[in-house]
Formats: structure tokens, sequence, C-alpha cells
């Protein structure tokens, strides 16, 4: 748990954005690639608009993720280069990985694209030899909920207060084979 509060007090709250609007983009073919510094302002701009309600981290932050050996993050880009997803990893020194944050763009979601993500990293991680991945989500997040349900991992523990608006979370968990 020492680890999960460490991650913790490295994200202060970042300003809210309006909620996009709700737009669907046209079929297309997407590639994962490796997100690094020079991806950092359409990152943090896809970041805000995929987490509107406060929960997006700052370019700040992103730039420290961006900064640290231990992390892993990667995107999904369509064929002009857009990036339209995110995820960020971060490995800890008992060789557990943390999914510190993912998102889609609004319009490109419910096409796999998080799915593949998930599979990326943990691929990833295999290669590392890392068997542990966890991550945090809002009680009410039901929608990323179904997503790491269907993907394997399941609820450890309820974390009471977790957000600063005093939201619970649950800890999820999943093995990496
Ligand atoms: C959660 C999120 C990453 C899912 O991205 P996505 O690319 O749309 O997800 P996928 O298309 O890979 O969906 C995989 C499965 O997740 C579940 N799922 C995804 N979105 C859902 C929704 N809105 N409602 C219910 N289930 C949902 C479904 O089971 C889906 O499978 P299906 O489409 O075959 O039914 C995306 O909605 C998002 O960016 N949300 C805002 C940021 C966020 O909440 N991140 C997670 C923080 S813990």
């Amino acid at each position: 748990m020492q680890f999960i509060d460490s991650i913790k007090s490295l994200f202060g709250p970042a300003p809210s954005i309006s909620a996009p609007k709700a737009r669907i983009a046209p079929a297309c073919e997407y590639v994962i690639r490796p997100l690094t510094k020079r991806h950092l302002r359409e990152v943090t701009l896809l970041n805000a608009v995929c987490f509107p309600n406060g929960d997006s981290y700052t370019r700040h932050t992103l730039d420290y993720l961006l900064s640290q050996p231990t992390t892993l993050s990667y995107r999904i880009v369509t064929e002009e280069n857009e990036t339209v997803g995110f995820a960020f990893v971060m490995v800890n020194e008992s060789g557990t990985a943390h999914l510190t944050t993912i998102g889609i763009a609004p319009e490109h979601r419910r096409r796999g694209l998080a799915k593949r993500l998930l599979l990326h990293v943990e691929n990833a991680l295999r290669v590392r030899q890392i068997n542990t991945l966890v991550l945090e989500v809002r009680v009410k997040n039901t929608a990323a909920q179904e997503l790491y349900r269907q993907k394997g991992f399941y609820v450890v523990q309820r974390l009471n207060k977790y957000y600063t608006n005093g939201e619970d979370c649950f800890l999820m968990m999943k093995a990496v084979h």
C-alpha cells in the first residue's frame, strides 16, 4: 500500500475542462507506438479530454512520469499519426507494475483500443518478467471496471476516500503470465 500512497501523493488535481462533444471518428487503422517527451503536449491535451472532471494529470506530472526510467508509456495513433489513446505504467522495485493512467479519445471509444493497449502493456511486462499489474479505479467508473474485468483483473480491496473529493476506489490486480 505504501507504493500506492507514494503514487497518489505525486498527483495533485488538474484544472477541469468542459466535457467533450460526443462525436464518432471515421473508421481507420491504428498502431501502438512508444510515447515519449516529444508527445508531451498532445498527450497532455488528450489526457484533459479523457478526464474532464479533474482526474487528468498536469503537464508537469506527465513530464515527470516520462522522465522516469521505471515508466513504460505507449500511445495509440491513427494512420494520420494523431494520438488518440495513451497508457502509462510504472514498475516498482519489487517487480510489480502499476497502471497509472489509460485513456482513449471519446470519438474513438468502443473500438477495442483500450483492450489493445492493455494487451501491449502486458506483453511488455512479460518480456521484463514482471508478473503483477495493479491499478485503482473510481467506484463510479463502471466503464473502466468492465474493461478491466474483461481483461482478467479482479478487485482486491476497496480503498475508502481514495480521491480528493472523498470518493472510494477499487484496487484491482491481474497476474501477468
Ligand atoms: C475506459 C476507456 C479507457 C475504455 O476505452 P475503449 O477503447 O472505449 O475500450 P474498449 O473499446 O477496449 O472496450 C473494452 C470493453 O470495456 C467495456 N467498456 C468500455 N467502455 C464501456 C462503457 N462506456 N460502458 C460499459 N462498458 C464499457 C466493454 O466491456 C468493452 O467491450 P465491448 O465493447 O466488447 O462491450 C475509455 O472509456 C476512457 O478513456 N475513459 C475515460 C478515462 C478513464 O476512465 N480511464 C480509466 C481510468 S481507471
